[in-house]
């Protein structure tokens, strides 16, 4: 699994943590910034790498700012991207198993490194169950087609 992972200024914390953990889990990643001691604009960072996930090039994708929302905004304008806002750990599991989300985003004023940490262990993890879900997903990607 290859995963892309990015953050504005204000996601930059929580960003190093997942790198920690994806490190200590053996997950292949690419870092794409910020490389920022000042502010910088969130869509410059979920854009990119939200359509290197929906290309192809890599698997997943992780996204960080302050609140997790503006990451995910633009990273569902993303034909093909499901990504998930989430702050909870049930959450995460029941995206990956129900929406086979594609991307994560978390907001750093919101959580604390900690939880991040568990979110993202509980996403990286966990597989879409399929199934009665494939329905629902395929209502999206149909949409998406049309
Ligand atoms: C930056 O101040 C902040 O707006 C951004 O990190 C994010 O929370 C946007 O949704």
């Amino acid at each position: 699994m290859k995963v892309a992972i990015a953050s504005d200024h204000g996601g930059v914390n929580i960003r190093e943590e997942i790198k920690n953990l994806m490190n200590e889990m053996g997950i292949e990643f690419e870092d794409f910034g910020c490389e920022c001691g000042t502010s910088v604009d969130y869509p410059d960072y979920a854009l990119p790498v939200a359509q290197k996930v929906a290309n192809g090039e890599f698997d997943k994708g992780i996204l960080i700012c302050g609140t997790g929302i503006g990451m995910s905004i633009a990273a569902n304008k993303v034909k093909g991207i499901r990504c998930a806002l989430v702050h909870d750990v049930f959450s995460a599991k029941a995206t990956r198993e129900h929406n086979d989300s594609n991307m994560l985003a978390m907001g750093e004023r919101v959580i604390g490194p900690g939880l991040a940490r568990e979110i993202a262990k509980v996403w990286l993890t966990t597989d879409y169950e399929g199934g009665r879900h494939e329905n629902r997903v395929g209502k999206i990607k149909a949409y998406e087609n049309q």
